[in-house]
C-alpha cells in the first residue's frame, strides 16, 4: 500500500520508470561543464595570505628560461582552487606576466581541448578551427617571446603521456623567452 502511494507521489513529481535502463537515458553533460572553474577569487576568502605571498614570491623569482610547474595537491575541498585564484588575481603576478591563462581541465580531457582552451582563453574567442595543428599555431603566435602564467585547475587525470604531449608544445618556448608556470590541482 505504502509503495503504491510512493509510486503516485513519484508520478506526481514527473518521474517515469525507464525499461531498459541506461540506453533511453539521455547522456549527462560533459563532467567539465558541470564543474568548471574560473579565476574569480571568492568573497570572503580567510588565512590563505602567507601561502599566496610565497607562491606569488617563487613566480617572481623563476627563471625565465625554464618551463617550471607548481604544483597545489589535496583533497577536494582543500582550498587549492581559491589559493589558484589568489595567485592568479595577485597585482605583482598580473603585473608580470605579459599572458594569464586559466583553464579548468578536469576528468576527462583531450589536450587538443586543452589547446582549444588555452587559446579561447588567450583571444576571448571562440575557437572554430577543430585541427590540432592550426589551434597550437595559432597558440604559438599568442605566445611568441612573452611570458606566461598558465593554471591548470582541477587536474586528475595521471595519465603522463597526455601530460607529455601537451608540455612539450610549451618546451618549445624554453628556447625562446617564454615561460610556463601552472598548478597541477589533482
Ligand atoms: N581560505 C579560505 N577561506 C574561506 N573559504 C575558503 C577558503 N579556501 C577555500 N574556501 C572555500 O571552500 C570551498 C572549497 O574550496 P576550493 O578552493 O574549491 O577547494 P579545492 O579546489 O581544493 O577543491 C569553496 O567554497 C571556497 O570558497
Ligand atoms: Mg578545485
Amino acid at each position: 500500500m505504502k509503495l503504491k502511494m510512493i509510486n503516485q507521489e513519484a508520478t506526481g513529481f514527473g518521474l517515469r520508470s525507464q525499461v531498459g535502463g541506461g540506453a533511453n537515458i539521455a547522456p549527462l553533460p560533459a563532467i567539465t561543464m558541470i564543474r568548471e572553474t574560473d579565476s574569480i577569487v571568492g568573497q570572503n576568502i580567510v588565512g590563505r595570505g602567507n601561502d599566496a605571498f610565497n607562491i606569488v614570491e617563487t613566480l617572481l623569482n623563476l627563471s625565465i628560461r625554464v618551463v617550471s610547474v607548481i604544483p597545489i595537491t589535496g583533497l577536494g575541498g582543500l582550498g587549492k582552487t581559491t589559493l589558484a585564484q589568489l595567485v592568479y588575481n595577485d597585482p605583482k603576478v598580473h603585473r608580470h606576466f605579459d599572458k594569464k591563462i586559466w583553464i579548468c581541465v578536469s576528468q576527462n580531457f583531450e589536450v587538443r581541448l586543452l589547446f582549444k582552451l588555452v587559446l579561447e582563453s588567450l583571444t576571448k574567442k571562440k575557437v572554430e578551427m577543430e585541427s590540432r595543428d592550426v589551434i597550437v599555431q595559432e597558440v604559438r603566435k599568442e605566445l611568441e617571446g612573452k611570458r606566461y602564467f598558465l593554471v591548470l585547475d582541477d587536474v586528475w587525470n595521471e595519465r603522463f603521456e597526455l601530460w607529455d604531449d601537451f608540455f612539450f608544445f610549451f618546451g618549445w618556448n624554453q628556447h625562446y623567452k617564454g615561460k610556463l608556470d601552472s598548478f597541477d590541482n589533482s
